[in-house]
Protein backbone atom coordinates (compact mmCIF):
# COMPACT_ATOMS: atom_id res chain seq x y z
CA UNK A 1 0.00 0.00 0.00
CA UNK A 2 2.03 3.11 -0.90
CA UNK A 3 -0.57 5.74 -0.25
CA UNK A 4 -1.52 6.84 3.17
CA UNK A 5 -5.00 5.75 4.20
CA UNK A 6 -6.76 6.01 6.94
CA UNK A 7 -9.69 3.80 8.04
CA UNK A 8 -11.95 5.26 10.66
CA UNK A 9 -14.07 2.87 13.38
CA UNK A 10 -16.35 3.85 15.56
CA UNK A 11 -18.71 2.99 17.52
CA UNK A 12 -20.23 2.44 21.12
CA UNK A 13 -18.33 0.54 23.84
CA UNK A 14 -18.52 -3.02 23.28
CA UNK A 15 -19.23 -3.74 19.88
CA UNK A 16 -16.03 -5.14 19.16
CA UNK A 17 -13.88 -2.12 17.38
CA UNK A 18 -10.82 -2.84 19.03
CA UNK A 19 -10.42 -6.61 17.96
CA UNK A 20 -12.30 -5.58 14.19
CA UNK A 21 -9.82 -2.63 13.76
CA UNK A 22 -6.41 -4.68 15.21
CA UNK A 23 -7.20 -7.78 12.93
CA UNK A 24 -7.48 -5.37 10.15
CA UNK A 25 -4.51 -3.41 10.55
CA UNK A 26 -2.82 -7.21 10.73
CA UNK A 27 -4.24 -7.76 7.69
CA UNK A 28 -3.10 -4.51 5.69
CA UNK A 29 -0.19 -4.07 8.06
CA UNK A 30 -0.85 -0.73 9.09
CA UNK A 31 -0.94 0.13 12.55
CA UNK A 32 -3.82 0.25 14.67
CA UNK A 33 -4.72 3.09 16.85
CA UNK A 34 -6.81 2.47 20.22
CA UNK A 35 -7.49 5.92 20.91
CA UNK A 36 -10.24 4.35 24.17
CA UNK A 37 -6.94 3.50 25.33
CA UNK A 38 -5.63 7.35 25.22
CA UNK A 39 -9.01 8.21 27.13
CA UNK A 40 -8.23 5.47 29.90
CA UNK A 41 -4.80 6.45 30.33
CA UNK A 42 -6.00 10.19 31.36
CA UNK A 43 -8.39 8.92 33.52
CA UNK A 44 -6.23 6.85 35.20
CA UNK A 45 -4.20 9.40 35.46
CA UNK A 46 -6.05 11.86 36.97
CA UNK A 47 -7.21 9.01 39.17
CA UNK A 48 -3.83 8.51 40.46
CA UNK A 49 -3.21 12.11 41.26
CA UNK A 50 -6.66 12.05 43.12
CA UNK A 51 -7.58 15.35 40.72
CA UNK A 52 -11.32 15.82 40.38
CA UNK A 53 -12.96 16.57 36.93
CA UNK A 54 -14.34 19.67 38.12
CA UNK A 55 -10.89 21.00 39.03
CA UNK A 56 -9.90 22.48 35.66
CA UNK A 57 -6.88 24.08 36.24
CA UNK A 58 -5.69 20.76 37.75
CA UNK A 59 -6.49 18.70 35.13
CA UNK A 60 -4.81 20.97 32.58
CA UNK A 61 -1.64 21.60 33.71
CA UNK A 62 -1.52 17.74 34.36
CA UNK A 63 -2.62 17.39 30.54
CA UNK A 64 0.31 19.96 29.81
CA UNK A 65 2.84 17.40 31.58
CA UNK A 66 1.21 14.13 30.16
CA UNK A 67 2.79 11.79 27.40
CA UNK A 68 0.67 8.62 25.60
CA UNK A 69 1.99 7.54 23.26
CA UNK A 70 2.03 3.51 21.11
CA UNK A 71 4.72 0.92 20.84
CA UNK A 72 4.33 -2.84 19.61
CA UNK A 73 0.75 -2.54 20.55
CA UNK A 74 0.96 -1.58 24.04
CA UNK A 75 0.00 1.87 25.47
CA UNK A 76 2.75 4.06 27.27
CA UNK A 77 1.75 7.27 29.83
CA UNK A 78 5.09 8.70 30.95
CA UNK A 79 7.21 5.91 30.01
CA UNK A 80 5.25 3.18 31.61
CA UNK A 81 3.36 0.24 29.90
CA UNK A 82 -0.53 0.81 31.75
CA UNK A 83 -1.88 -1.79 29.16
CA UNK A 84 -2.69 -4.22 31.88
CA UNK A 85 -4.13 -1.20 34.45
CA UNK A 86 -6.63 0.19 32.55
CA UNK A 87 -9.08 -2.52 31.54
CA UNK A 88 -10.95 -2.03 34.79
CA UNK A 89 -14.50 -0.92 35.30
CA UNK A 90 -13.25 1.78 37.30
CA UNK A 91 -10.93 3.00 34.52
CA UNK A 92 -14.06 2.84 32.30
CA UNK A 93 -16.23 4.94 34.33
CA UNK A 94 -13.25 7.73 34.71
CA UNK A 95 -12.62 7.43 30.81
CA UNK A 96 -16.28 8.16 29.66
CA UNK A 97 -16.22 10.78 32.56
CA UNK A 98 -13.54 12.93 31.56
CA UNK A 99 -13.92 12.25 27.91
CA UNK A 100 -16.73 14.63 28.15
CA UNK A 101 -13.88 17.41 28.95
CA UNK A 102 -12.90 19.86 25.99
CA UNK A 103 -9.36 20.27 27.13
CA UNK A 104 -8.70 16.12 27.26
CA UNK A 105 -10.71 15.74 23.84
CA UNK A 106 -8.48 19.02 22.28
CA UNK A 107 -5.42 17.39 23.07
CA UNK A 108 -6.14 14.16 22.40
CA UNK A 109 -7.45 14.87 19.14
CA UNK A 110 -4.58 16.77 17.81
CA UNK A 111 -2.23 13.90 18.67
CA UNK A 112 -4.33 11.18 17.35
CA UNK A 113 -4.50 13.59 14.06
CA UNK A 114 -0.76 13.66 14.15
CA UNK A 115 -0.52 9.99 14.35
CA UNK A 116 -2.31 9.96 11.07
CA UNK A 117 -0.28 12.77 9.39
CA UNK A 118 2.44 10.70 7.85
CA UNK A 119 1.20 7.10 7.76
CA UNK A 120 -1.34 4.44 7.59
CA UNK A 121 -3.57 3.87 10.26
CA UNK A 122 -6.49 2.04 11.30
CA UNK A 123 -7.88 4.15 14.72
CA UNK A 124 -10.98 3.04 16.98
CA UNK A 125 -12.80 5.37 19.11
CA UNK A 126 -15.80 7.38 19.26
CA UNK A 127 -15.19 10.51 17.11
CA UNK A 128 -12.97 9.33 14.61
CA UNK A 129 -14.79 9.45 11.07
CA UNK A 130 -16.63 12.27 12.49
CA UNK A 131 -14.05 14.63 14.02
CA UNK A 132 -10.55 13.45 13.74
CA UNK A 133 -10.16 12.52 10.01
CA UNK A 134 -13.54 13.96 8.68
CA UNK A 135 -11.91 12.86 5.47
CA UNK A 136 -10.45 9.75 6.33
CA UNK A 137 -10.38 7.07 3.45
CA UNK A 138 -12.84 4.18 4.94
CA UNK A 139 -15.13 4.96 7.80
CA UNK A 140 -17.10 2.25 9.55
CA UNK A 141 -19.55 2.68 12.40
CA UNK A 142 -20.29 -0.76 14.50
CA UNK A 143 -22.89 -1.10 16.23
CA UNK A 144 -24.63 -4.58 18.33
CA UNK A 145 -27.42 -4.18 20.95
CA UNK A 146 -26.45 -3.33 24.11
CA UNK A 147 -27.76 -6.79 25.38
CA UNK A 148 -25.35 -8.79 22.79
CA UNK A 149 -22.66 -6.38 24.17
CA UNK A 150 -23.03 -6.83 27.72
CA UNK A 151 -23.28 -10.41 27.18
CA UNK A 152 -19.63 -10.07 25.39
CA UNK A 153 -18.29 -8.20 27.68
CA UNK A 154 -19.41 -10.38 31.03
CA UNK A 155 -18.11 -13.41 29.50
CA UNK A 156 -15.06 -11.14 28.60
CA UNK A 157 -15.23 -10.33 32.48
CA UNK A 158 -15.83 -13.64 34.16
CA UNK A 159 -13.48 -15.47 32.60
CA UNK A 160 -10.47 -13.30 33.88
CA UNK A 161 -12.32 -14.31 37.01
CA UNK A 162 -14.12 -10.54 38.00
CA UNK A 163 -16.91 -11.38 39.73
CA UNK A 164 -19.86 -9.39 37.88
CA UNK A 165 -23.59 -9.60 37.64
CA UNK A 166 -24.85 -9.49 33.85
CA UNK A 167 -27.07 -6.62 34.98
CA UNK A 168 -24.44 -4.85 36.26
CA UNK A 169 -22.85 -5.09 33.05
CA UNK A 170 -25.65 -4.10 30.98
CA UNK A 171 -26.58 -1.31 33.20
CA UNK A 172 -22.91 -0.12 32.67
CA UNK A 173 -23.12 -0.01 29.16
CA UNK A 174 -26.34 1.61 28.92
CA UNK A 175 -24.98 4.25 31.03
CA UNK A 176 -21.82 4.88 29.27
CA UNK A 177 -23.92 4.42 25.35
CA UNK A 178 -25.87 7.44 27.90
CA UNK A 179 -22.66 9.42 28.38
CA UNK A 180 -21.47 8.88 25.13
CA UNK A 181 -24.20 9.92 22.89
CA UNK A 182 -25.08 13.14 24.93
CA UNK A 183 -22.07 14.46 26.13
CA UNK A 184 -21.91 18.04 24.53
CA UNK A 185 -18.88 18.01 22.83
CA UNK A 186 -17.91 15.82 19.48
CA UNK A 187 -20.99 12.90 20.82
CA UNK A 188 -20.76 9.29 19.28
CA UNK A 189 -22.97 9.56 16.43
CA UNK A 190 -22.63 7.65 12.95
CA UNK A 191 -21.09 10.02 10.34
CA UNK A 192 -22.68 10.44 7.51
CA UNK A 193 -20.75 8.98 5.34
CA UNK A 194 -19.69 5.89 7.27
CA UNK A 195 -20.48 2.33 6.44
CA UNK A 196 -23.01 0.79 9.40
CA UNK A 197 -22.49 -2.88 10.56
CA UNK A 198 -24.86 -4.28 13.20
CA UNK A 199 -22.43 -7.16 14.82
CA UNK A 200 -25.66 -8.52 17.09
CA UNK A 201 -25.74 -11.84 14.95
CA UNK A 202 -22.42 -11.77 13.40
CA UNK A 203 -19.24 -13.41 14.22
CA UNK A 204 -15.90 -11.33 14.15
CA UNK A 205 -14.53 -13.40 10.90
CA UNK A 206 -18.02 -12.25 8.82
CA UNK A 207 -17.50 -8.49 9.99
CA UNK A 208 -13.81 -8.59 9.10
CA UNK A 209 -14.74 -10.22 5.94
CA UNK A 210 -17.29 -7.87 5.60
CA UNK A 211 -15.38 -4.61 5.84
CA UNK A 212 -12.53 -6.46 3.87
CA UNK A 213 -15.06 -6.43 0.81
CA UNK A 214 -16.46 -2.80 1.25
CA UNK A 215 -12.80 -1.79 1.20
CA UNK A 216 -12.17 -3.55 -2.19
CA UNK A 217 -15.48 -1.82 -4.07
O1 LIG B 1 -13.36 2.39 23.65
P1 LIG B 1 -13.19 2.49 25.13
O2 LIG B 1 -14.31 1.84 25.91
O3 LIG B 1 -11.85 1.99 25.58
O4 LIG B 1 -13.24 4.05 25.47
C1 LIG B 1 -13.18 4.55 26.78
C2 LIG B 1 -13.99 5.84 26.90
O5 LIG B 1 -13.35 6.87 26.13
C3 LIG B 1 -15.42 5.75 26.38
O6 LIG B 1 -16.35 5.90 27.42
C4 LIG B 1 -15.59 6.89 25.42
C5 LIG B 1 -14.29 7.61 25.39
N1 LIG B 1 -13.80 7.80 24.03
C6 LIG B 1 -14.11 8.96 23.39
O7 LIG B 1 -14.84 9.78 23.94
N2 LIG B 1 -13.62 9.21 22.14
C7 LIG B 1 -12.84 8.32 21.52
N3 LIG B 1 -12.36 8.59 20.31
C8 LIG B 1 -12.53 7.09 22.16
C9 LIG B 1 -13.03 6.86 23.43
Amino acid sequence: MSEIIRIAVDGPSGAGKSTIARAIAEKFSIDYIDTGAMYRAVGYKLLQKGISLDDRRAVASMLAETEIDFRNGNIFLDGENINDKIRTEEISRQASDCSALGIVREKLTEQQQKMGEKKSVVMDGRDIGTVVFPDAEFKFFITASAEERARRRYKELTEKGEKVTYEKVLADIRQRDYNDTTRKINPLKKAEDAVEIDTTEMSIEEVIDYICKEMKK
